[in-house]
């Protein structure tokens, strides 16, 4: 049996001897070359990290262990997260793995139905709010300033932690880093927690260079994208209908310190690339996911060379939700 997440990083994570080495089985997912993409794109190497492999179905379980474990250290009886779906499923069951209760405030409207159907079966307190994402996260933040309950969004330190693992395990993969990382961006604690592990890497004398970070959101959610708060976000990719990013500073660091960007991709975009990974690949993401890859199909369309560079899209959840 492979080692825990928490315990195959454990010199990178905050881990001391109180922590608690919990796991349901999160991390090591493949990194899969493309078959035929690739050559599609003229791109030297292209890769998908398929992230929808994680035990809930998306990448959220690699920070929500590392919550979970300090949550529990520090001997907390209950967790609380706003989301789009993936990050309140991802809570209810290390919560109930790890017998704390669990609650999850979510949009009233456009979470996906599996995403709630995880939460429910896994026995979380589930509220729905009139209102979005941003709203929900506001509440979350009130909540848990004010009770004795942890906030597990990606405010929380250790969430973001936890997510860095995935940068060591491409690095692992293809013996140092990429020349591109293509990742979608929602309230882009993701793209943050990669960079911090590309960037320890390098700090640590891994290798001279580290991948341009190229971040996507929906264009009718793209408030990094435009530099304005989105007031009501509009996308098909649910899980990034998000107008306020909590982490948007941290983005724009990834994005400038990597010589990286930020950028923008239709519905349209987001769609297309969503079937062809399907039907070309055999990759069945969610659309947030495929953001990546409409990212990457819209910079080569458009003429950029990736004849030599090796290319990662980082597939974030899976479609089955
Ligand atoms: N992809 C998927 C499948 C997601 O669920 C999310 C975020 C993202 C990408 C964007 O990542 O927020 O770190 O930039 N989902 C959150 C949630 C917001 O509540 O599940 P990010």
């Amino acid at each position: 049996m492979s080692l825990a997440l928490l315990e195959r990083y454990r010199d990178r994570l905050p881990i001391n001897p109180e922590t608690p080495i919990i796991t349901l089985g999160e991390g090591d997912t493949p990194l899969v070359r493309s078959q035929r993409l690739e050559r599609e794109l003229s791109c030297g190497e292209l890769y998908f990290k398929l992230e929808g492999c994680n035990p809930t179905g998306s990448f959220k379980d690699r920070g929500m262990v590392m919550a979970v474990a300090k949550a529990l250290e520090m001997g907390s009886n209950a967790i609380m997260c706003a989301s789009t779906g993936n990050t309140s499923a991802s809570a209810a069951a290390y919560g109930a793995r790890f017998s704390l209760e669990t609650m999850v405030i979510v949009p009233k409207r456009d979470v996906a139905a599996g995403k709630l159907a995880q939460a429910m079966a896994c026995g979380a307190r589930v509220v729905s709010v009139e209102g979005n994402f941003d709203e929900a996260l506001q509440i979350v933040r009130a909540l848990t300033e004010k009770y004795p309950i942890t906030l597990v969004n990606s405010l929380n330190p250790f969430r973001l932690e936890g997510q860095k693992t995935a940068a060591y395990e491409i690095i692992d993969s293809l013996g140092g880093p990429p020349d591109y990382l293509c990742i979608p961006v929602g309230n882009a604690g993701n793209i943050t927690a990669y960079w911090n592990g590309f960037s320890e890497y390098k700090r640590e004398g891994g290798s001279g260079v580290s991948p341009r970070m190229m971040g996507f959101q929906a264009e009718g959610s793209a408030p990094i994208v435009t530099g304005r708060v989105v007031p009501t976000p509009k996308t098909v990719a649910s899980a990034i209908r998000i107008g306020n990013p909590a982490s948007w500073q941290k983005a724009l660091i990834a994005r400038d310190e990597s010589g990286g960007l930020i950028d923008a991709v239709s519905d349209e975009q987001i769609l297309e690339a969503y079937f062809m990974l399907a039907k070309c690949e055999g990759i069945f993401g969610e659309p947030a996911s495929a953001s990546s890859f409409a990212g990457l199909l819209k910079m080569a369309r458009a003429g950029q060379d990736f004849t030599d560079k090796k290319v990662v899209c980082v597939i974030t959840g899976t479609g089955l939700k």
